[in-house]
């Protein structure tokens, strides 16, 4: 077989440098001869995207490559959240097509960016990703995260209950610690404080996911907790530790914002909304009229609300999460509360069915009725 060197050597006549033409077939010999080198193919991984026609497909997709202060994650299970559902039956939130959803998960350290160092590879972690990276979307098989956003899971809990904390878990404990002000350490209701001067907090939606975590945020600081629930849900609500819990069955919000102010009287200064428009304009007639109070109406999409001027209404912004680095601290105390037992997670509806099962349990949340369970995805 030719080689390069054969063809190329060359011949001196009176000092001029002749190369010799090599004719067409040599040249294709040695073109075949040489080895190029073949560009490895990307490599890819599943993940469930959204078309351009708001449909559903389960399809191969570029693994990215890493940021030096960014974490590659296996996803364990992801969390299904109505806001997943709502984003593409309602059509935002998704920059570009094909786009990736999901806004949980917990999972595995697959890889770390150069600069990382508060997680490592192999570690069981869970994260609350934002919108606007597709990259981060958690309906795929892997998901890069920045690293502040990348949570170390307690030892004590699976990786199931650990997919409820992004979405409902961290928005709960944002509301109350970082937009209410609600202090992070346990203060419990002691005998010496008066009636007259308890302090209330409504959850209108009690057996909501969110509401679950926000009734345990808010009794852990030291507040008696008024709850709005069905009666099928009550036993779960009252458990978690709120002190009412008004069965809503068959009666009017205002009706029900009746029973709300016979309790808590002057004394209610909190409030979270997470049923919609009706009950949070009651939910905000419910609040002390002399205190300073606060609201926070967290049914998406979040209805406009006129407020007396002691009413702060709070526009919760969970994007913050991501894009303030602070905002860590939240997450990571909700974690240790849910570690140490003090904060339980919601009871799980598991679908073992990977990616392909996800579009079936958010019709499922959408239609159905969860009474109180979080519906993950193994994946
Ligand atoms: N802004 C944010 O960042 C954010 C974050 C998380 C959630 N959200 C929103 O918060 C809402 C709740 O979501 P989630 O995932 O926490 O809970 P969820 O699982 O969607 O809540 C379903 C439960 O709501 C209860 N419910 C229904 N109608 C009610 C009513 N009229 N009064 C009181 N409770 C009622 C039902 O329980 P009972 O029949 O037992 O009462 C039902 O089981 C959704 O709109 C979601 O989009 C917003």
């Amino acid at each position: 077989m030719a080689t390069i060197t054969e063809i190329q050597h060359v011949r001196t006549i009176d000092h001029i440098i002749i190369k010799p033409q090599p004719s067409i077939s040599k040249l294709r010999e040695v073109a075949t001869s040489i080895p190029v080198p073949i560009p490895s193919p990307q490599p890819t991984h599943k993940a469930l995207t959204v078309n351009e026609h708001f449909q559903y497909e389960l399809s191969d997709t570029a693994t990215p490559s890493l940021g030096e202060h960014e974490v590659l994650l296996r996803t364990k299970v992801v969390g299904l959240a109505p806001i997943d559902w709502k984003t593409v039956q309602y059509k935002f939130c998704m920059p570009s097509f094909p786009w990736i959803n999901g806004r949980e998960c917990s999972a595995v350290v697959e890889q770390v960016g150069t600069a990382v160092k508060s997680v490592s590879k192999g570690q069981r972690v869970w994260t609350s990703t934002y919108y606007r990276d597709r990259r981060a979307g958690c309906f795929q098989e892997l998901v890069v995260a920045p690293e502040h956003t990348v949570i170390p899971m307690p030892n004590s809990i699976s990786f199931d209950d650990a997919a409820s904390l992004g979405v409902c878990g961290l928005t709960a404990a944002m509301t109350m610690w970082k937009w209410f002000d609600v202090p992070m350490r346990r203060r419990r209701l002691t005998r010496s404080i008066s009636i007259k001067d308890r302090r209330y907090a409504l959850i209108w939606g009690g057996s909501t996911i969110t509401g679950q975590y926000a009734i345990q945020i808010a009794v852990e600081a030291g507040y008696r907790v008024i709850a709005v629930a069905s009666g099928r849900t009550r036993r779960r609500v009252s458990d978690l530790g709120a002190h009412h819990v008004i069965i809503r069955d068959g009666r009017t919000p205002a009706d029900i914002a009746d029973e709300i102010r016979s309790i808590g009287k002057d004394n209610i200064v909190l409030g979270i909304d997470l049923v919609g428009p009706q009950t949070a304009t009651q939910g905000v007639s419910c609040l002390s009229k002399s205190h300073p109070a606060r609201f926070a109406p967290l049914a998406v999409p979040a209805p406009p609300i006129a407020a007396p001027a002691n009413v702060e209404i709070v526009n919760v912004e969970m994007k913050q999460f991501v894009l303030d680095r602070e905002s860590r601290q939240y997450a990571v105390h909700l974690a240790d509360l849910v570690g140490q037992g003090r904060v339980k997670a919601p009871k799980v509806i598991v679908l073992p069915g990977g990616l392909q099962e996800v579009e079936a349990g958010l019709t499922r949340i959408r239609t159905g009725d969860m009474g109180g369970s979080k519906l993950v995805v193994r994946i």
